[in-house]
């Protein structure tokens, strides 16, 4: 990890252990282009690639070609409405109205470890693990500061960018878009990887060509959506899992968002990623701050599985936090899918008495414990413990359920407000709407405002009350619709475009207190299934729920995707019912635990009324968990096959650091006739070790298993699952 600057050459070069990046300062208007981003290189002398030899020149030296220097130099930072005619990552009005703006070079700072960035969440490290270059620009003309971050790691192939935008003028000025990163680069017959879904089938991979003009994935729906995800990567058109060059950019962000690679006339890529300029207006006022979210970029020359390492290993170890970062999480039991909203205390109370005495350690109550909740169609915002179902009260429940030996967790909505609740009667104002407009309802419930301070001060005390009434241990914290109707009863009309990004701020800050005041507390998010499953919401609750749909097989799609980016730890996943409330799917119980075991693991069912041969079934599985899962957390996951590709099967891996030990799972989705076994090639162990599969005699080395493979019988059946444990011998 190195970050220099050649003063000679006015070259910044930025050094993690296997990437190199470069970016250069031209002319004596002191542009900042784009040099480099690839495979580690220590030749810094290469400003050539900047092409400022080239016809048009340098805007100071041939005014007169002003316009074509601008639209086709590569921008480190590219500004709107001056003549570069490809998406610019920043826009600005004036109080005159107008809407240019510029970057020059003006300073820099290179310093030790990592600044946080105000109110945001974002990667840490401390000095020895990171370096920061701060890089500082101005517009003079508009009066505006922009400070450029960069920060390296000395363990990871990441680097993460941030931007901080300061009026240093007289007047205010209004910023109508601020993207935080850009990469400017040739066009290298890239494809482009995104990630699109819908409510229970989140996080699809999707590749296609990139073509001329502006493609992009974005999200305005107040948050990262089940729709799209903050996430982009363009890669050779040769890169397979193993090979082949990728660049990727992810969001630390949960609210609206664009991705976006546009090629331009010259065969030019602009990759870039920010807040979501539709219905974005931030005001500045002299002497004001505007801090973006953070960008992470990964470039890897090992094709999607070396992207996918970096990501892991970066989240793991500079954005997880608390004290579930490298812990085993307990094993829950959820009750909605067993019950929805018909449950009272004896109910829930007959679910844990069965549930503890096969092995599963918390139980966690869902919706419909509070107000007049039996319906999803009222309540939110009455967060008052509904005693003709919880009998007895919260704390004889919980009471109750420690004395069986386990914790108990419990599921809030805090950010919604139905229009039939005592809250939304009492203060109808508090509700996100258009004043005049009847405002559009979703699962029949408002958005509350959270851009003002009481609001988010009732939230808080609400949570923090119930959390402080009895010992709950975990929270489920959901959001189930997207924001429509934006506007503040209490924000100025010069404002009303802030309210998404504030309401994006007030999450974080209630996250933030919450953890803070309850630092024990296992946190995890949720939103209709995963729609918020982004990095900005890993750095407060290490697992996310990933999807509503429970389903063995579904799940293989939805957890591949989510697993392209972030570790196995963080996905919330459960065994449910058959057949599946979603899709109406009967798969082997077995199987529904084997692809559970890839994420944080639970049950999701009324334990008293499976099958007995289920039931049976759960006190292995809870082995198994607790067999597995710290190789589950802490090692290294590889792709083996892809059902999603090849229609046929799945297959995925979890090695060790030590490459000790690597855990195979292999699910056959539909059997046909006359198959014979499959060959699949293992990844990363040692080559020169030799390993044994467990309970059998036989050795195979290291080479052998990832150069020729291992075969795997095929299963009787359809959607079958097996896990492969293989040791050193
Ligand atoms: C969302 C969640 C579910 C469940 C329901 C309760 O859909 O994703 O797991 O909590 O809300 O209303």
């Amino acid at each position: 990890m190195k970050i220099t600057y050649f003063e000679k050459e006015r070259i910044f070069k930025l050094d993690t252990p296997k990437t190199s990046y470069l970016m250069g300062v031209v002319d004596e208007e002191n542009f900042l282009g784009h040099i480099y981003y690839g495979k580690r290189i220590e030749d810094y002398n290469i400003g050539y690639l900047m092409r400022t030899d080239e016809p048009p020149f340098v805007p100071s030296k041939n005014n007169r070609e002003r316009g074509s220097f601008y639209d086709t130099f590569p921008f480190e930072y590219p500004t709107g409405g001056l003549g570069d005619y490809r998406e610019s990552c920043i826009s600005i009005r004036t109080e005159g109205g107008h809407v240019g703006c510029s970057f020059s070079y003006v300073s820099h700072n290179i310093v030790k470890g990592k600044p946080d960035l105000t109110g945001l969440p974002a990667t840490f490290g401390d000095q020895d693990s990171c370096m920061t270059l701060e890089v500082i620009g101005e517009d003079k003309h508009a009066g505006m500061k922009v400070a450029l971050y960069y920060t390296v790691f000395a363990d990871t192939d990441a680097i993460t960018r941030s931007v901080k935008i300061e009026n240093m003028g007289e007047n205010p000025f209004y910023l109508t878009k601020v993207f935080s990163a850009c990469l400017d680069m040739d066009n290298q017959d890239f494809d482009m990887i995104s990630l699109h879904g819908s409510w229970a089938r989140e996080r699809h991979i999707q590749r296609k060509t990139l073509g001329y003009g502006i493609q992009n994935v974005s999200s305005f729906r107040g948050e990262s959506s089940h729709q799209d995800h903050p996430f982009l990567a363009l890669a050779t058109k040769n890169t397979t899992q193993e090979n082949g060059e990728v660049y990727a950019m992810n969001f630390v962000y949960s609210g609206n968002f664009r991705a976006q690679a546009e090629v331009s006339q010259f065969d030019g890529v602009r990759m870039s990623m920010g807040i979501h300029p539709e219905h974005f207006c931030w005001k500045l006022m002299p002497g004001a701050e505007f801090q973006a979210p953070e960008v992470v970029m990964i470039y890897s020359a090992e094709g999607l599985d070396g992207m996918t390492t970096s990501f892991h290993h970066l989240y793991k170890k500079h954005l997880i936090r608390g004290e579930y970062k490298d812990k085993k999480r307990p094993i829950l039991i959820n009750n909605w899918e067993a019950t929805y909203f018909d449950f009272t205390t004896e109910k829930l109370l007959s679910i844990a008495k069965e549930a503890s005495s096969l092995g599963i350690e918390m139980l966690v109550m869902d919706d419909g414990w509070f107000g007049k909740r039996s319906s999803d169609n009222c309540a939110l915002g009455d967060w008052v413990v509904n005693e003709e179902k919880i009998q007895g009260g919260l704390k004889y429940l919980v009471d109750e359920v420690n004395k069986l030996g386990m914790k108990f967790g419990i599921w809030f909505e805090p950010e919604m407000i139905s229009p039939d609740s005592d809250l939304y009667r009492e203060h109808p104002d508090w509700a996100i709407a258009i004043p005049g407009r009847v405002a559009t309802e979703s699962r029949q419930q408002y958005v509350l405002d959270l851009s003002r301070k009481e609001v988010v001060d009732y939230v808080y005390e609400c949570v923090a009350r119930i959390l402080r009434s009895a010992n709950i241990e975990y929270v489920k914290w959901d959001m189930n619709r997207q924001l429509s109707d934006l506007g503040s009863y209490e924000l100025s009309a010069d404002r009303q475009g802030e309210l998404y990004h504030r309401y994006v701020l007030a999450v974080y800050e209630l996250q933030d207190r919450l953890t803070k005041e309850f630092p024990h507390l296992l946190l995890e998010n949720c939103s209709g299934g995963g729609a918020r499953f982004d990095p900005g919401m890993l750095y407060y609750s290490p697992q996310i729920w990933c999807s509503d749909d429970t389903d063995a097989v579904e799940r293989l799609e939805i957890q591949e995707g989510t697993a392209l980016i972030y570790p196995l730890s963080t996905m919330g996943a459960h065994v449910s019912d058959c057949p599946n409330h979603t899709v109406g799917r009967v798969t082997p119980f077995e199987t529904r635990g084997i692809v559970a075991l890839a994420g944080t693991f639970g049950y999701e069912l009324d334990v008293t009324k499976i099958p007995q041969e289920d039931r049976d079934m759960i006190p292995k599985q809870v082995a198994m968990y607790h067999k597995y899962n710290d190789l589950v957390r802490r090692g290294d996951y590889y792709r083996i096959a892809s059902y999603s590709q090849n229609h046929k099967y799945d297959c995925w891996e979890v090695v060790s650091e030590d490459k000790k030990e690597v855990l195979v799972t292999f699910v056959q989705v539909l059997n046909r006739a006359n198959f014979k076994s499959r060959r699949i090639r293992l990844k990363e162990l040692d080559p020169n070790k030799q390993y044994h599969i467990e309970g059998e005699e036989r050795t195979y080395s290291g080479e052998a298993l990832m150069y020729a493979g291992l075969q795997i019988p095929n299963p009787w059946g359809d959607f079958k699952a097996m896990l492969i444990h293989l040791v050193e011998a």
